[in-house]
């Protein structure tokens, strides 16, 4: 993306200085885009290419030089146009450590200057290995030459880096220190050449200028974001630049989190290269670093047999030539979503096709018809009809869009298509030249959009440390890959699956829920539609028998119970608190007595949390593990998917986890700590429940009593439309005005107060902290038993909306 400055004003004199020309940047894009620009006529009037090494040379030896690289990169180059361009190029020898060589070059530079009775602009590109640029940063300070010499604006320096900018945050920002004592940062021009390419240029250009997805871009929508770079070139002559450096390096921490940033970066307010870059910043810097234990459970690296081969390569190098990594944003609007890059060299078969490409993977329907059509079409048909959208660098430029389409026919059978669009019909592009072309540009014409800022080479390296670090202690071991064939990355892919599967292979989709009330009834029912076998028992046998109708299997003691499930056992206990769990669990016919080491007992009613924490401690010395769930949601939320506030042991928590994640909304779902953390964070939130529902009684209350005449249905609908108590009880309280009229004649100014609000008032008591709002909430109702009011009907009506309660 541009600001649209491309104008270069004709006649702003400039002069190109390179910084190591005879090096292999110079011959691959530099001098290529240099010379297209100089044939479309698009360089300045008055323009000079300096080149400087620190070869013997002079200039006849450069124009030799870049005569030869145009005759390789540009044969079909007019003779007269070579020549032409060659008349603007002189020689400059300079040692980069060498304080008289860049005085020397400041008075060439002058010389230039006066020659055309002008302050030039001059710009310095350094096109030499990373490790020279603090020396050469030093000398052009002490010689001048990073000083402008006119006024007004007038005469400007600015200096083009290359990647990699440091080695590590630390390096960097030392780089970046010195680099500002020299420069402003609107003087400092960092290359990332991605961001010139058009593919990449086009995802801001989908995003900000259609409203296909935007409205939805983010974790609603999309499930997962595959960022990739497989290449089909190996290491070639670069040995000596790439061992240091590996892959992540050389193109993770720039190409790909570059693409990533533009993937999810918000819109930027408007199209000046500051917003932009402040954006690519800001969603860069929540990328979640990696732990330790993440880097070894979610990356990969490995390296293609005979790179150790290479001329410059360490005979026992580590180095990676591939990886493949999972990265996450802290990000509301990227809460879950699963972030895989992935780059290596040599990973096409000879002549195949390299694959350079962002795809964005979209949510399957919910809820979802596949299962249907599994029945009907058999094992064949997949799980999941998943869309996504690519945008595709290499092997062809352009956007592809996935998608399930109805194939002809009588049954409904679908088969996946594309919608595709290729950038440009035809015509090749033309690999570096014209995305140099477009830096060389912006850069003479000061536009930093393309170009990487000091914040962002932070966040890319805050990210990248932790990985590196941990790979240098050896604590992900490298693989090695035959060159040439896609296999390795197919073989990460499968490992990365592994470690994700490898909980859930433990965890066989069966399980036994005890409790058939409107929840457990419920969970059964939503568990046993996402294709767990669940086996079902009560208490009294009626609604067991009532359920077996559902293709839920039935048990009608807890011994069977017991002897119907498998071991390791999990067994999902929805029974109202007290001393129920206790006879459930130690009674006479208590389960526990069934059970064996391993098998595991969720309590998911609403205990308080202290029974919970003792009733661990009894099973754990039975080699039971007793699990703890919160459950928010009501008897909807166990249909559908509620909010799971989950204790008990951490390896236990991710073991199940692709159960609660089915009984849960997405998002709706986490381990809080040990054995009674998640009956107490829910008994909390019972607690927050009654303060919250106790203002809004009082205040619809008042509104009642008002002499305005108020409508408190439309207050409520109102409210629960952008205002800041918009709140799923707001639309509940709404709802039970629209069914029972304001006067809620049919509800009861009494209501119950069972359990977790009496037991935060408890807790906080006991823990010495005043909780006025919940306490009075609390109090009321127990004083609403002998006093029945208005408010009380409210209370008892919003009960009744969300839990079903009794009005
Ligand atoms: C460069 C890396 O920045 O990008 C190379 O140093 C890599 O190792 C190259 O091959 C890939 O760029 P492109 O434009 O060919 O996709």
């Amino acid at each position: 993306m541009d600001s649209g400055k491309h104008f270069v004003p004709a006649d702003v004199p400039t002069i190109l200085v390179i910084l190591g020309v005879t090096g292999d940047l110079t011959a691959k894009k530099i001098a290529p885009a240099l010379f297209n620009l100089f044939e479309k006529k698009e360089l300045p009037q008055k323009f000079e290419l300096v080149g400087v090494s620190r070869r013997e040379w002079n200039d006849d030896d450069l124009k030799a030089h870049l005569r030869a690289i145009l005759g390789a990169k540009v044969p079909d180059a007019r003779r007269g146009s070579v020549d032409a361009f060659l008349g603007l190029a002189t020689y400059a020898k300079l040692s980069f450590n060498n304080f008289h060589d860049y005085a020397a070059l400041g008075e060439k530079l002058k010389k230039i200057d006066d020659a055309w009775g002008v302050c030039t602009n001059k710009l310095f590109y350094l096109s030499v290995p990373p490790q020279f640029y603090e020396e050469i940063f030093d000398h052009l300070k002490k010689s001048g030459l990073a000083e402008g010499c006119g006024e007004d604006g007038e005469g400007w320096t600015r200096v083009i880096v290359e990647k990699p900018f440091g080695s590590d945050e630390k390096s960097a920002k030392a780089l970046d220190l010195k680099l500002g004592k020299l420069f402003k940062e609107e003087q400092i021009y960092r290359i990332d050449h991605y961001l010139a390419k058009e593919a990449f240029q086009n995802i801001l250009a989908f995003r900000f200028f259609n409203n296909l997805f935007e409205d939805q871009w983010g974790s609603g929508l999309i499930e997962k974001i595959y960022i990739r770079e497989l290449e089909n070139v190996g290491v070639e002559d670069r040995g000596a630049f790439y061992d240091p450096v590996g892959a992540l390096r050389d193109v993770g921490q720039n190409h790909l989190l570059q693409m990533l940033a533009l993937t999810t970066m918000d819109e930027p307010r408007n199209l000046s290269a500051g917003a932009i870059r402040a954006n690519r910043a800001a969603i860069l810097e929540t990328l979640v670093p990696l732990s330790e234990a993440d880097v070894k459970r979610s990356t990969f690296r490995a390296q293609y047999e005979g790179y150790r081969n290479i001329k410059g390569v360490a005979s026992n190098s580590e180095t990676e030539t591939y990886f493949r990594m999972k990265a996450f944003l802290l990000h509301p609007r990227w809460e879950g979503v699963t972030i895989v890059m992935e780059a290596g060299k040599r990973l096409a078969p000879r002549g195949g096709n390299e694959v350079t490409d962002v795809e964005v993977v979209f949510r399957h329907p919910e809820p979802c018809l596949c299962a249907e059509l599994r029945v009907k079409h058999g094992e064949g048909a997949p799980d999941h009809y998943k869309n996504s959208l690519v945008f595709r660098q290499d092997p062809v430029e352009g956007i592809t869009i996935r998608f399930w389409s109805k194939k002809a026919g009588h049954a409904m059978e679908l088969e996946e298509r594309t919608f595709e669009f290729d950038l440009r019909k035809g015509g090749k592009k033309s690999q570096y030249t014209e995305e140099y072309e477009k830096l060389l540009m912006d850069c003479i014409s000061g536009d930093q959009a393309l170009f990487v800022s000091s914040e962002e080479i932070a966040a890319m390296w805050k990210f990248v440390d932790p990985i590196e670090n941990g790979w240098q202690k050896g604590i992900v071991p490298l693989a090695r890959y035959a060159p040439d064939s896609p296999a390795i990355s197919i073989e990460a892919a499968v490992a990365d699956e592994a470690t994700v599967r490898r909980a859930s292979a433990l965890l066989p989709k069966e399980i036994g829920v005890f409790g058939l009330g409107k929840m457990g009834a419920n969970v059964a029912r939503q568990l046993k539609d996402k294709g767990w076998r669940v086996v079902a028992a009560n208490r009294s046998p009626e609604p067991v028998s009532e359920i077996a109708k559902e293709e839920i299997e039935a048990a009608f003691s807890t011994e069977e119970l017991a002897e119907k499930l498998k071991s390791p056992r999990v067994i999902w206990l929805m029974i109202t608190a007290g001393k129920g769990i206790d006879e459930f669990l130690f009674g006479k016919e208590g389960i526990v007595s069934h059970l064996q080491k391993g098998d595991i007992v969720i309590d998911a009613g609403n205990s308080f949390f202290e029974d919970t924490v003792r009733r661990a401690k009894l099973l754990k010395k039975k080699g039971i593990y007793f699990m703890d769930v919160g459950f928010s949601g009501g008897p909807a939320g166990a249909r559908n998917g509620g909010s799971l506030m989950i204790g008990g042991e951490k390896i236990m928590f991710e073991r199940l986890e692709p159960l609660f994640a089915d009984l849960s909304v997405r998002n709706g779902y986490a381990h809080f700590g040990d054995a009674g953390s998640g009956h107490f964070v829910k008994m909390v939130h019972n607690g927050i429940e009654y303060g919250m529902m106790q203002s809004l009684a009082e205040g619809f209350a008042l509104m009642k009593k008002s002499p305005f005449k108020l409508d408190l249905a439309t207050i409520a609908r109102v409210y629960q439309h952008g205002s800041v108590i918009e709140s799923r009880l707001t639309g509940w309280l709404e709802k039970a005005f629209r069914e029972y009229g304001q006067d809620l004649k049919k509800a009861s100014g009494t209501v119950a107060a069972t359990g977790e609000g009496e037991w935060t008032v408890k807790t906080g008591r006991k823990w010495k902290m005043k909780l006025p709002a919940i306490e009075d909430a609390y109090k009321f109702r127990v004083r609403s038993k002998k006093k029945p009011s208005y408010m009380g009907k409210i209370l008892s009506a919003l009960r009744n909306q969300f839990g079903g309660h009794k009005m």
